[in-house]
Order: structure tokens, then C-alpha cells, then sequence
């Protein structure tokens, strides 16, 4: 089982949120994972540029990091998002991978993986960027188990406190994707939002074929 943890905070080994998902993917490490962190911050990733080639061919076209990325995330069952709070949102980093990431969300490429996400805060808004991520991985098709968030205004022991939960949440990550652990309210997110795409799939035959043989081939068209 490999479970990859994404950091996306420009401050590399100081980063206080890279505190969490090193628990965290130790714990995923202990209960039996292969685990990989990658740092988007240093990665070379480009804007979208929204040519919509990736729907017609089912490949960017744009030549960076990003494809090597994605295959990594494609071959492993978990992945674990992380980002400190900026601006209540997480970072440039991170965002720039998101939204090179149409392909996998019109495919949901990300059916059957468990993810969940972790973030720093200055202050505060901590469930509203754990709801960021998580948002992202449902969109992919995939599944969140829970967020782990720290206010370093709150000081040490809060750390301490959000670095266990981490590392529990990692291990228990290794158990979701073992146990294919239900979620049936993300399971019928998923199902309503086939049924609503479907009718942009069809809108866009035409141009986005690599989309709509992929929907027939799966059966939801
Ligand atoms: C550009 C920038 C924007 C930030 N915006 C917020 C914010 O909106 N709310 C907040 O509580 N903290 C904010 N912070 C503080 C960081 O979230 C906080 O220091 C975090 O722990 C940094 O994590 P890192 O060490 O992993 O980079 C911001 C920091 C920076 C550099």
C-alpha cells in the first residue's frame, strides 16, 4: 500500500505543517504503508492555462512536474494533503496542483483512494482550509477521513496535541483504505455530482472526447 503526503508550505524543513505530516505518514509507515512526501513548493508547476486539451487527449499538455506527479497519485491508494492557512485558503503551492487538475476531477481519477489534510495557522480559520483539501479530494472522486489543524496561537502543547492526532490519523488512514472503509454521504456526494456532470460530459462530446469515452466505458452515460 503507498500513501503519498503532500507539503506545499514555502518554508521546506521549518514549515510547522511539515511537523504534521511527518507524523502523520509515520504513523501511515507504522501500521504498514509505503510512504512518500513530496514538496510541491518545490516542484515546477505551472498555471492552467484551461486549453482543455487534457479532456480531448487525457494527457496536459503543458511539460512540467506536474505529469510525474500525478502518476505518483494515481498509483497510490492514499494521499494526504497538507497547507498552511493563507489568506484562509492554502497556498499558492498547492492551489497551482489543484487546479491543474480538470482531467482527474472529470474522470474522478481519484475513486478509491483515502485522503485526508492537515494544516498551520497563524490564528485561525483552520476548519475552513481543512475543508479546502478535503473539498479537492472529494472532487477527484476520492474519499476524506478527517483533518487535523493547529492555531500556533495557541501555542506548544496545542502542537503537541495536533502532531499525536496526526500520527493517529495517519495510522487509521492504513486502515480505511484496508477495511474500504464506507463514507455513504461522501459516497452519494459522489453519485449526485456523476449525475449533474454527466450533462456537461454530453454538452461537450465533441471536443472533450477522451472525457466522454472514459464516462461510456465506465457507464455513467
Ligand atoms: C502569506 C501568508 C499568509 C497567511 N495568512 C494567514 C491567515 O489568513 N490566517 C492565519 O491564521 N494565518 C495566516 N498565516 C500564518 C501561517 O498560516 C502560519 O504561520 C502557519 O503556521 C505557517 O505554516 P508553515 O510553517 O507550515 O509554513 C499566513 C502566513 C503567510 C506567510
Amino acid at each position: 500500500m503507498k500513501i503519498i503526503g503532500i507539503s506545499s508550505s514555502p518554508r521546506g524543513k521549518n514549515s510547522s505543517t511539515l511537523k504534521l505530516l511527518d507524523a502523520a505518514l509515520a504513523g501511515a509507515a507504522e501500521a504498514g504503508a509505503d510512504v512518500e512526501e513530496i514538496d510541491v513548493a518545490k516542484l515546477k508547476i505551472k498555471y492552467c492555462n484551461a486549453c482543455n486539451s487534457c479532456h480531448e487527449k487525457g494527457v496536459c499538455a503543458i511539460k512540467d512536474d506536474y505529469q510525474a506527479l500525478l502518476e505518483k497519485l494515481l498509483a497510490a491508494d492514499g494521499i494526504i494533503l497538507s497547507s498552511p492557512n493563507y489568506i484562509t485558503n492554502v497556498t499558492a503551492q498547492l492551489k497551482t496542483l489543484f487546479d491543474r487538475s480538470p482531467l482527474v476531477i472529470h474522470e474522478q481519477l481519484f475513486e478509491g483512494k483515502y485522503g485526508f489534510s492537515l494544516t498551520t495557522a497563524g490564528s485561525g480559520e483552520i476548519d475552513f482550509v481543512l475543508d479546502i483539501m478535503n473539498n479537492y479530494m472529494a472532487h477527484c472522486g476520492g474519499k476524506f477521513t478527517g483533518g487535523v489543524g493547529c492555531s500556533m496561537a495557541e501555542g506548544p502543547s496545542a502542537m503537541e496535541a495536533a502532531i499525536d492526532k496526526s500520527h493517529e490519523m495517519g495510522k487509521d488512514l492504513v486502515g480505511a483504505i484496508k477495511e474500504k472503509r464506507p463514507y455513504p454521504e461522501q459516497e452519494a456526494a459522489h453519485e449526485a455530482w456523476r449525475g449533474r456532470f454527466k450533462y456537461v460530459i454530453l454538452a461537450n462530446k465533441e471536443q472533450w472526447t477522451h472525457n466522454c469515452d472514459y464516462w461510456t466505458e465506465k457507464g455513467w452515460i
